[in-house]
């Protein structure tokens, strides 16, 4: 006897599926990301420049991010597994409204703001569950606390988790990202051949590579739809009208 394996979602999330939650995403027209250059607070050389611009700017991040809720994208998919569904999250971002929403697969591959981690070590890290990092915390070991998330021009760790976790997918669904940033942009890449891809972004029809479907809508919108779909009919399938 054949035991019938569970369709396997796998979804890659980016900014903007919070951007409805009220965090702003990175690469608005203005280039900034809240009045800073990312240069300036999110880089390996901001820490060493000024350490306290660096942990006010996360400081004022982690404070939004506890102020912002889950909005319908985040709770669709969460729904969707409570469903029996198995669905995994990759999000590129350091929010966890996500694992608010209810889900409980979810893989940082950029860190989450909500965690400090050692400056020495980084395997000692801390969840900040309340107030901020400020200069003077310190790790175990004596070093200075910073956010764990990944600055620009650092190695993403969990790189290689998302790689595997993609080539089990019997679907990916993507919502809100530019693909811009590597290696996170690559991860479609490792997609197996005969495995459909669906993205959902206002932006879809300039970003979507080829040979992927294309929902031209915030999160907010195209994805409790498409969720909407998969529960009816009990599966996991494209729709038709999003086939070329
Ligand atoms: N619903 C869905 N998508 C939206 C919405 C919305 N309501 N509003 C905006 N978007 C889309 C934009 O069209 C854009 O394609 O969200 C995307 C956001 O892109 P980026 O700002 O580049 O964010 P992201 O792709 O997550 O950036 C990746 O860059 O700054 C780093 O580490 C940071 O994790 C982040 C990474």
């Amino acid at each position: 006897m054949t035991r019938q394996r569970t369709p396997h979602l796998v979804v890659l999330t980016g900014a903007g599926i919070s951007a409805e939650s009220g965090l702003k995403t990175f690469r608005a027209s203005d280039g900034l990301w809240e009045e800073h250059r990312v240069e300036d607070v999110a880089t390996p050389e901001a820490w060493v420049r000024d350490p306290g611009l660096v942990l006010r700017f996360y400081n004022q991040r982690r404070a939004q991010v506890r102020r912002a809720r889950p909005n319908a994208a985040h709770k669709a998919l969460a729904e969707l597994e409570r469903d029996g569904f198995r669905v995994s999250i990759i999000t590129q971002n350091i929010d966890d409204l996500h694992e608010r929403a209810g889900s409980r697969d979810v893989l940082h591959l950029h860190g989450e703001i909500l965690m400090a981690r050692s400056t020495v070590d980084p395997r000692m890290c801390y969840p900040v569950h309340r107030g901020d990092i400020v200069l003077g915390d310190v790790c175990d070991k004596g070093s200075q606390l910073r956010p764990d998330v990944v600055w620009f021009g650092e190695a993403v760790p969990r790189y290689g988790d998302a790689c595997e976790i993609v080539e089990q997918a019997d679907l990916l669904l993507v919502v809100g990202t530019s693909l811009a940033v590597m290696p996170a942009g690559a991860l479609l890449r490792q997609v197996p051949m005969d495995v459909d891809v669906i993205l959902v972004d206002p932006d879809a029809e300039r970003l979507a590579p080829p040979g992927v479907a294309k929902i031209g809508q915030p999160a907010g919108e195209g994805v409790p739809e498409l969720v909407r779909h998969w529960q009816r009919q009990g599966r996991l399938w494209v729709p038709e009208t999003l086939l070329e």
